[in-house]
């Protein structure tokens, strides 16, 4: 693997096909490459033949990181990479001073929320059908997990 690093524009594309993998509810190139260009966090991990392997997607808001996205490409899921990009993120903004990270996350989306509860994530609270239906599935409730910093 390759060192984490910010989202340049170059990089716009592969992110938006692993949000495109990853989420029913993708964002457009457009969305991706305006949130990179106002600076706010977008940041990529390669693998060694420089094919992006995971991102994560945030905006802080005074003390407050929102965390937006967490992807990893399928085939490296459940290797450790989801966690270790959270760890540097959680280390990153504890040295910024920062006091919360807040996230949330489908309520059937498992995977997701065991990785936050590893890393020290709470369930605070619940938001009745927060996610809009879709041709392929219906409306669905979102957990809120906060994790203090
Ligand atoms: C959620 C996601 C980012 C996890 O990334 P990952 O690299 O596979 O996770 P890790 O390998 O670091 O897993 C860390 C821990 O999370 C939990 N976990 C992760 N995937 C899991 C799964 N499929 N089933 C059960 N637990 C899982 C486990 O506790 C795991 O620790 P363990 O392997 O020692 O048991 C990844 O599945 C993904 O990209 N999903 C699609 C996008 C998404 O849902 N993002 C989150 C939106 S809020």
């Amino acid at each position: 693997m390759q060192a984490i690093r910010v989202a340049t524009e170059t990089d716009i594309y592969a992110v938006y096909k692993l949000n495109c993998a990853s989420f029913s509810e993708a964002w457009s190139v457009m969305a991706l490459g305006m949130w990179q260009e106002r600076g706010d966090d977008l940041d990529v991990w390669y693998d060694e033949n420089n094919k992006l392997a995971a991102y994560y997607l945030a905006q802080d808001v005074l003390d407050e990181v929102h965390i937006m996205q967490l992807a990893v490409i399928p085939s490296l899921r459940r290797s450790g990479l989801g966690q270790r990009l959270m760890q540097y993120e959680i280390k990153r903004k504890r040295s910024k001073g920062m006091a919360v990270m807040q996230l949330e996350v489908r309520a059937s989306n498992k995977p997701a929320q065991r990785l936050y509860a590893s890393l020290g994530f709470e369930i605070v609270g619940q938001r009745n059908g927060y996610y809009s239906p879709t041709d392929s599935r219906p409306a669905e409730d979102a957990l809120l997990m906060n994790f203090s910093l």
